[in-house]
């Protein structure tokens, strides 16, 4: 008898998490990398949000609290979907977990019986497939390729839906895309899900706040009230306030989900850390500032990205509305051999190729379920992005 279990067999263990690590090994041995891996800012999360937390432990909030959050987090939770996306939400429909990441894992975990179906738009978030598959569902993965700018169509949804779908898992603006769906493409979508009672909404917005341009970010349920009550709206403080290692994610859907997903949380984890449900706390409150501020510097980078990367003969980079992803196809470099002598036969050849001829790492696009692309995170200096780009610049022209 096998002591692992059949479920684990079935999923695989994150890419993104192992390119960052292979990327860290070998710059602990000493060689030049410059990791476009990871999925997180690479500037320090704000003062008032670090003396709220030192305030918390000194006033000694550092015990046991309620299994899905305090009440003044779920306040301020409430205060920000009123504020943000115009939805009414009270403190007993909201779940606070650690990390957005735990949020739809208990979501999945409560909700999904063995055949049920999730459709996932592809690329998607690295996590989705895996988490559906570990609570016993099966994923539905859809290709949204390059040509409607990696976005799902209403055709598209509409042929993916069967009597067993449970879920869409819905993520705008899109790890690793960052494409973010205009009202006008959301409607599209929330028509369909509105001729099709028995699936519910599953939407990821980690990345709401990291909006450029003219993108004006909307959620489901705030584009389709019809559908607010099979919506469960998914938001944390990991990306927008730089709080990735603080683990916090937060939910707000209808009561008896949120119940059962507590269900769940009680009998694993117990609460999220009470010192990060302070800080998070103050972030939810406190002075938004420095939300545009970046945003300024991310457009910048995005922009210097895109730019270079769109100088390669053979690459095609879409400049998409949010996050700090850019996905771009190399359909144009397949069947070519690197100067070290690797064919580039699909995308992780490629990615394995330039991390090892050239000190880049970028997580290749089959981990996101399309190919032939490859993720680059711009959450990094200029200086760096320049330098990175330039390498990914020598290290296709010297392919043949
Ligand atoms: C689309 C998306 N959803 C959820 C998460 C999880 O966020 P957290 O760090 O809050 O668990 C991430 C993190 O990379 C993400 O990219």
């Amino acid at each position: 008898m096998a002591f692992l279990s059949d479920t684990l067999a079935r999923v695989k263990p994150s890419p993104t998490i192992a390119m960052s690590n292979k990327a860290a090994e070998l710059k602990a041995e000493g060689r030049d990398i410059i990791a476009l891996s990871a999925g997180e800012p690479d500037f320090d999360t704000p003062q008032n949000i670090k003396d709220a937390a030192v305030a918390a432990i000194a006033a000694g909030k550092t015990k046991y609290t309620a299994v899905d959050g305090i009440p003044e987090l779920k306040a301020a939770v409430c205060a920000k979907f009123k504020r943000d996306n115009g939805l009414d939400y009270t403190p007993a429909q909201v779940s606070v977990g650690t990390g957005g990441k735990q949020i739809l894992y208990n979501a999945l975990m409560a909700t999904l019986n063995p055949g049920d179906e999730v459709i996932i738009p592809a690329p998607y978030w690295v996590s989705y497939p895996d988490m559906v598959l570990l609570a016993g569902g099966t994923p539905v993965p859809v290709e949204c390729g390059i040509e409607n700018s990696f976005k799902m169509t209403a055709k598209q949804l509409e042929a993916a839906i069967t009597p067993k779908t449970k879920w869409l898992i819905f993520n705008s603006p899109s790890n690793p895309t960052g494409a973010g769906y205009s009202h006008e493409e959301l409607k599209e979508l929330t028509d369909v899900l509105v001729r099709h009672p028995h699936v519910w909404v599953m939407t990821d917005d980690m990345y709401e706040l990291l909006a450029y341009d003219d993108f004006t970010f909307c959620t489901p349920a705030e584009v389709e009230p019809a559908l607010y009550d099979r919506t469960l709206t998914i938001n944390g403080v990991s990306k927008a306030y730089a709080m990735t290692g603080w683990r916090i994610g937060y939910a707000a859907g209808p009561a008896p989900l949120i119940a059962g997903m507590r269900k769940v949380q009680s009998q694993s984890t117990s609460n999220p850390c009470s010192i990060s449900q302070w800080a998070a706390v103050e972030a939810l409150n406190g002075p938004q500032d420095y939300i545009p501020e970046n945003n300024v510097m991310f457009t910048r980078r995005r922009n210097l990205v895109a730019g270079m990367l769109n100088e390669i003969d053979g690459i095609e980079c879409p400049t998409p509305e949010g996050a700090f992803y850019v996905y771009p196809s190399i359909a144009g470099l397949i069947g070519k051999t690197s100067a070290g002598g690797t064919v580039i036969d699909n995308d992780e050849a490629f990615a394995t190729a330039l991390l090892e001829e050239k000190g880049v790492a970028v997580v290749f696009g089959a981990a996101f379920g399309l190919s032939p692309n490859f993720r680059v995170s711009y959450a990094t200096s200029d200086e760096e992005l320049v330098d990175a780009c330039t390498r990914i610049q020598e290290f296709c022209a010297g392919l043949a």
